[in-house]
């Protein structure tokens, strides 16, 4: 389950590589511009707003995320569903999609078919975390793979969802479009203020969710307290600022003008 007000404890750091990613993307009057895996909505409505003429649609399949984004009121639509069976119509413009790909396994080959589908002129843009090497989540794979959870977690803690930012530019390359594909570290200055460590309750809004929904409140708890403490020692606090590097993958396909 997600949790629109964990996800958002982070809100500032997390919007940045969205407005990074869109201002690469040349999209002059679009038709029709989807937001796929939106979340809450907040920036599916910055679509809106920059494209005032264009039919603006977020679809996500996490029914909170969809509840929250319904809620917002805005000029955006949104729709509850999985982005794997999702496919362009002949009036898709532009597709965004942030943060979200890292969830579904074999989305390589949906930017294949994507980039196929897409009409003249079009554009995607993808971003992906490409910190699955970083300290936050060795530590989160060497505890969830130790006992007692290990039985519980098994393979729930994956190792590199993703791919970087040269494998995805050669397919879309391969699908004729032109591409623009770069890699950039932030170093979020998280504050060390609170009881719990920050990168803890960073992931706390993502990589830690399937991990709290497997084990039982007991556990939990232990399991928490076992990863703070680690994360802790390698990302410590620093006149009152935790330094938490993280690396973010990011693509934008512009379709052929002539097909
Ligand atoms: C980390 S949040 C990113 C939300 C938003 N794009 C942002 O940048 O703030 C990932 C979102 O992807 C959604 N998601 C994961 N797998 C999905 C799928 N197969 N289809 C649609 N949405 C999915 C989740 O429900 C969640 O809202």
């Amino acid at each position: 389950m997600w949790d629109p007000a964990t996800y958002h404890r982070f809100g500032d750091e997390r919007s940045r590589p969205f407005l990074d990613l869109l201002a690469r993307v040349g999209a002059d009057r679009p038709r029709v511009v989807v937001d796929l895996g939106c979340g809450s909505g907040e920036l599916t409505e910055t679509l809106a707003v920059r494209w005032p003429g264009a039919r603006v649609t977020g679809l996500d399949s996490s029914p909170e995320m969809i509840a929250a984004a319904g809620a917002r009121g805005g000029r955006a639509e949104f729709r509850l569903g999985d982005l794997a069976h999702w496919r362009p119509g002949p009036d898709t413009d532009v597709v965004v999609t942030n943060a979200a790909l890292q969830w579904v396994p074999g989305h390589d080959e949906l930017l294949t078919r994507w980039a196929a589908a897409l009409p003249p002129g079009a554009w995607l843009a993808l971003q992906v975390p490409g910190n699955f090497d970083a300290p936050s989540h060795r530590l989160l794979r060497e505890v969830a793979r130790s006992r007692p959870y290990a039985a519980v977690l098994g393979d729930l803690v994956r190792e590199a969802p993703v791919d970087d930012a040269a494998g995805y530019a050669a397919r879309l390359l391969a699908e004729g479009a032109s591409v623009d594909a770069w890699e950039t570290t932030y170093v979020h200055l998280l504050s060390a203020e609170g009881a719990d460590h920050p990168v803890l309750r960073w992931m706390e809004g993502t990589a830690l969710r399937p991990v709290k929904a497997a084990l039982d409140d007991t556990a939990w708890r232990a399991f928490r307290a076992t990863l703070g403490a680690k994360l802790a020692a390698v990302y410590p606090a620093r006149s009152g600022k935790v330094a938490f590097p993280f690396r973010r993958v990011f693509v934008v396909a512009h379709v052929q003008e002539e097909k």
